[in-house]
């Protein structure tokens, strides 16, 4: 059950991410270009990747959060609940009254992200 949870989770936001990924660095070619020398640069071409890369690779690092902040994959995310009844600045949340978030509303405004 777990395997398939990990997997059904995994798989679609993955591939999802990597897809849109890949199509906006086809829009945007001087981006593809750095990527390709950021690579280049740190993981060269006699070895495979590994994630202690990743502190090396600011450039990638930040396509990858601006792949997902663009495409805001799973805008409302999942429905959470407060176990017990909850008060936070002066709002109540009643046991098990479920929220979802609305994403769009702070990946994708001004005053988030260019201002
Ligand atoms: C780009 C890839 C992924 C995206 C965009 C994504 C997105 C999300 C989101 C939005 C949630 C809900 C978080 C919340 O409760 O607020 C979530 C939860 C979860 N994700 Fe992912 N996920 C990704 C990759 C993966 C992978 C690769 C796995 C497993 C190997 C995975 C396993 C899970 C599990 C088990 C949960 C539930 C965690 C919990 O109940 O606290 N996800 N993911």
């Amino acid at each position: 059950m777990i395997g398939r949870d990990l997997f059904s989770a995994g798989t679609v936001t993955t591939h999802s991410t990597v897809r849109y990924g890949l199509l906006l660095i086809l829009k945007h070619p001087e981006v593809q270009a750095k990527i390709h020398e950021e690579i280049g640069r740190v993981i060269g071409h006699n070895r495979l990747p590994s994630i202690k890369d990743r502190q090396d690779m600011p450039y990638m690092d930040a396509v990858v959060h601006e792949v997902q902040r663009f495409i805001d994959l799973i805008p409302l995310n999942v429905p959470h609940a407060v176990n017990r009844t909850s008060i936070s600045n002066n709002i109540s949340s009643p046991k098990a009254q479920q929220y979802s978030h609305c994403s769009p509303q702070c990946c994708m405004t001004r005053k988030s992200f260019q201002g």
